[in-house]
């Protein structure tokens, strides 16, 4: 496995200028918009990279990008791998560990999710501060890697607080209504049935999403320093639940994704 990452890294280093300080993943209807931020921009397929798996989603596209934000290095994967897609969590893991090989220190997240805070609107903005992992599967089951990090990684801290704390400023500098809250990551590809909203929300859970979860406990095994923001696509109220088309959760994103671009530029500008 070491040696897949190593190829693949070094398949990269050899086609981009710097080394990448930031790593962004764009989610769901996610993309366009922050994919316009970078300047200088180099793409690579990841069809075109050794051992790195291939995005079978179609709003998904599978695209590494590399370039400047705010005169920093970064690289986006535009197109991110989810675990009902039927890929094994070390594949969902490998695009993380090659972003830290290559030097990433920063992981930023993006995500479309279901909200189950009935205070809150779609169309609207979660900071995770915390969340909860339904998903059956751990993407540091198995041998652990010495080399990435410890056996039992600390979870005490997976979002920086120090994160947090800039972004709810540029949040409330650009005047974007930003939720901060508990993200419930589940395996899908079902949405969930009323009585597995009731019982998200009964748990402690603010919103739902089928992603996330495994990319950061990659992340914080290396001891990156990470971020999530969650767009909310869909209201999950249980006692008034309508139907959910793939359409409606890819368009709400785009809609909000301005003002999920203007905080991760405001925080990449900050770091
Ligand atoms: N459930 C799970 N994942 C999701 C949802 C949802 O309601 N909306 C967007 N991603």
């Amino acid at each position: 496995m070491l040696n897949q990452i190593k190829e693949a890294t070094e398949f990269i280093q050899k086609r981009i200028a710097a080394k990448p300080e930031v790593g962004i993943i764009l989610g769901t209807g996610l993309g366009d918009r922050m994919v316009e931020e970078i300047e200088e921009p180099v793409v690579i397929n990841y069809n075109a990279i050794p051992y790195f798996p291939i995005t079978t989603v179609a709003t998904h596209k599978g695209q590494l990008i590399f370039g400047k934000v705010h005169g920093k290095s970064v690289m986006a994967m535009r197109g991110r791998l989810h675990y009902y897609e039927g890929y094994t969590m070390h594949q969902i893991a490998l695009p993380i560990r090659v972003m830290h090989m290559l030097g990433v220190q920063y992981l930023l997240v993006s995500n479309a999710a279901g909200n189950v805070n009935l205070n809150w609107r779609k169309g609207e903005l979660m900071l995770l501060e915390d969340h909860i992992n339904l998903q059956p599967n751990n993407p540091l089951r198995g041998e652990n890697f010495e080399f990435f990090g410890e056996r039992f990684p600390d979870m005490s801290e997976p979002y920086s607080k120090e994160l947090n704390k800039k972004l709810l400023r540029i949040a409330k500098k650009e005047k974007i209504n930003l939720h901060t809250g508990v993200y419930a990551a589940v395996q899908g590809p079902s949405l969930e049935t009323r009585a597995e909203y009731r019982y998200l929300r009964t748990i402690g859970a603010d919103v739902v999403g089928m992603s996330t979860v495994p990319e950061i406990l990659v992340a914080r095994h290396m001891d990156l320093t990470c971020c999530a923001i969650s767009v909310l696509t869909n209201d999950c109220d249980p006692d008034n639940l309508h139907r959910v088309e793939l359409q409606q959760i890819v368009d709400t994103a785009a809609t909000s994704e301005k003002n999920l671009v203007k905080l991760f530029t405001g925080l990449i500008e900050q770091l």
